[in-house]
């Protein structure tokens, strides 16, 4: 732990230099909007304080009901229930009965499930998975090999059956896509020299980014575990120098044209592949996040437009961390300025077709994505929920012009081509507000009177109808420029970092995780608000919101087409002892410790399975799996599930449909200078795990 930065400050307890490599040191530089659209309606009461005393409340009106009924026994939790429709404990769709494991000290080396559960190795790094690919060869790596070989940093997961429905078949053989989000030479080459690489070693970190799909199978009678399928025809590379189409309105616009692209259409790779999501076509959706840390010399770039277009998203006036200008033109700003345009994308690729190239739907948007989940509206358009990873940027969604057709693959492949594109924008239950939406004939009737929300919220439209709805911005540039677009409607809330939102398949609620914002309220930036209400403690040192919160959102009518929504804060992280966390109204005393979460996932019941990236920083504990159910008198009751290696980041989660199987990537073992020989007793590897449980109902929690 010696190694780790203190707990506090802007940089979360990593190392510099993971903090480089991760994210291009994002919290160390100034937080890059500057825009002034803050917070238009009041700051007020934090809502944490206002909902401290509603958990005072709800306690009293328990003890008055048990006091004027019956008893409330031990095995009745006294807990409020809050949500739609109370769902009994031991109820075998939602309940989760695991005993959860204790937080793990950040710098133990091994992967932890609870009593009962096992893990083995799906992939790891430098695993062959094309033919012909050498074994992997650590003291010998080349880019030819790396680009057959399973990439570094594995992120997001994706289970795809390849069996029918959802029966046993459904969840014994799929594909998995898998997302490599970064690279970190220095744990990848024992001979790499910071700021002096060698081309070789250039070339095989292009090669170890991107995307690997695999295929998957259970052993035989499709019990045992999970491994990987050698020689299937769907097993996939795709590395940040594949040719990759840009779709949709903004392709081939002169932002997007380069000396090598003068089409302004196909981009070679794609880059820092961070979360993603799964459409109801089979399709796989990677998101391209901080993809500024790649290139160089911004403070070179001719044209004061482009460069102030560039500073938006963080990218650097001087050279790169990684060097890669010095061997490929098109990461130096100097020679390429457009080049940056062409990353920020979401890109759809179909693991089911290999010969079928991916491509970069443009219509999404573009920014530091750091998802891009699915959901279908009412009327069966497409619905794409993206967050933006960056201090003080926003929630965006996507809705497709055309409806989702089933079965209609050609179809529904053109859907992310076309469509509307809008901002989220918060705002809290100030008396006032609430006043005036009561006498509102609009949304009368659409709002509950019982103080459950927290606030409504709008979808602010950039492009509606194929028409820009910025002045001053074409449909192009807002897709291209798109954080500016949504700073000039000067009413997007500025969030404390969105990563992974996504929606319940179940409640049909969307889980929006804020993993944290350190600068909340410090040197001039915005102030607490509703919807990011974590208070900087003014007695000590400033740490704005340092262990991060899940907001609740629920779109009008529950159709998740709707332009208007309702939403509460579901949790508010850190650890319990902390009179600042919030838990769903649950009982503080009864949770795991839960810090910086990143990404969700949901059981088939419904529960939701939080990943986090942060944990060894602010908490001093290993990053975790942790599973909290969202109905029910156990709503709220987040228990620790899994945690990672030292030095590591739990990514994923996702589930096999019957839900007996969870992949978590292990990401960056061996890094914030927590030594791992993670999985193999050598040296760290990046590794996507099956996690099953050993002996008792199979399903994973139960
Ligand atoms: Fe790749 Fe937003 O974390
Ligand atoms: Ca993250
Ligand atoms: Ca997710
Ligand atoms: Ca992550």
């Amino acid at each position: 732990m010696t190694e780790l930065l203190p707990l506090s400050g802007a940089h979360q307890g990593r190392s510099r230099r993971t903090c480089e490599l991760k994210c291009g040191s994002a919290c160390f530089h100034p937080v890059p909007n500057r825009s002034d659209n803050d917070y238009i309606g009041d700051v007020i009461e934090s809502t944490i304080s206002r909902r401290s005393v509603l958990r005072g409340g709800l306690s009293l009106l328990v003890i008055g009901a048990a006091g004027g009924m019956s008893l409330v026994g031990s095995a009745a939790p006294a807990e409020a229930q809050v949500g739609r429709g109370p769902v009994v404990l031991g109820d075998s769709r939602t309940g989760l009965r695991f005993t959860p494991i204790p937080s793990t000290p950040a710098n133990v080396d091994d992967l932890i499930v609870p009593e009962g559960y096992a893990w083995t190795v799906l992939a790891r790094w430098g695993d062959p998975i094309l033919p012909g690919a050498p074994a992997f060869d650590k003291a010998n790596q080349t880019a030819a090999a790396q680009a057959g070989q399973f990439g570094y940093n594995c992120d997001y997961v994706a289970f795809y059956p390849l069996g029918p429905g959802r029966g046993p078949s459904a969840s014994s053989r799929g594909l998995l896509g898998v997302n490599h989000e970064y690279t970190i030479a220095e744990l990848m080459f024992d001979d790499y020299q910071p700021g002096n690489p060698t081309r070789e070693q250039v070339d095989t970190e292009l090669a170890a980014h991107g995307i690997s799909v695999i295929e998957i199978a259970r052993g035989r009678r499709a019990t045992g575990p999970f491994i990987l399928v050698d020689g299937s025809r769907f097993n996939r590379r795709i590395t940040a120098t594949t040719p990759i189409t840009l779709t949709g309105p903004a392709a081939g616009d002169d932002l997007l044209k380069t000396s090598e692209d003068p089409t302004g259409t196909v981009v070679l790779g794609t880059l820092n592949n961070c979360a993603g999501g799964k459409t109801p076509w089979g399709t796989y959706l990677s998101a391209e996040e901080n993809f500024n840390q790649y290139f160089a010399n911004n403070a070179l770039v001719a044209d004061p437009a482009i460069r102030e277009a560039h500073a938006r998203y963080g990218l650097p006036g001087g050279p790169s961390e990684r060097r890669w200008e010095a061997y490929h033109d098109r990461f130096d700003l100097a020679k390429e300025p457009n080049e940056p345009f062409r990353f920020g994308w979401v890109v759809e690729l179909d693991p089911s077709e290999p010969e079928r190239a991916p491509v970069k739907r443009t219509a999404l948007g573009r920014f530091k994505h750091e998802c891009a989940t699915s959901a279908l509206a009412a009327d069966g358009r497409a619905v794409i929920y993206q967050g933006d990873d960056e201090r003080f940027d926003y929630v965006y969604k996507f809705v497709s012009r055309e409806r989702y057709i089933e079965g209609d693959k050609a179809h529904n492949l053109t859907l992310l081509d076309d469509g509307d594109l809008y901002v989220a924008r918060f705002e809290g239950d100030s008396p006032q507000a609430q006043l005036e939406r009561y006498n509102d004939p609009a949304t009368l009737g659409q709002l509950p009177d019982d103080g459950e929300f927290d606030g409504v919220g709008t979808w602010v439209p950039l492009i509606s109808g194929g028409q820009s709805d910025v002045p001053g911005f074409s449909v192009a540039e807002v897709l291209i420029l798109t954080r500016q677009a949504a700073d000039a409607t000067g009413l997007a809330t500025k969030m404390d970092r969105p990563e992974d939102c996504e929606r319940n398949p179940v409640n049909g609620r969307v889980y929006l995780c804020m993993t944290n914002n350190t600068a909340r309220g410090t040197g001039g930036n915005p102030g607490i608000d509703e919807a990011n209400p974590r208070r900087v403690d003014e007695s000590a040192a400033p740490t704005g919101n340092k262990y991060g919160h899940v907001v609740e959102l629920e779109e009008s009518g529950d159709d998740a087409g709707a332009l208007t929504f309702q939403w509460r804060l579901f949790l508010v992280c850190g650890d319990p002892s902390d009179p600042t966390t919030y838990f769903a109204g649950f009982d503080p005393a009864r949770v795991s410790p839960v810090a910086a979460p990143d990404n969700v996932a949901f059981d088939s019941g419904g529960n939701c399975w939080i990943a986090t990236d942060g944990q060894p920083g602010t908490l001093g504990k290993a990053d975790a799996f942790h599973a909290v159910p969202v109905e029910g008198p156990q709503r709220g009751a987040v228990r620790q599930f899994l945690s990672t290696p030292a030095g590591s980041e739990a990514c994923g989660p996702e589930f096999t449909p019957n839900d007996r199987n969870l992949f978590c990537a292990v990401q960056h073992p061996g890094d914030q200078g927590l030594p791992s020989t993670f999985p193999d007793g050598d040296f760290p590897r990046p590794t996507v795990v099956s996690v099953f449980r050993e002996r008792g109902n199979p399903r994973i929690g139960s």
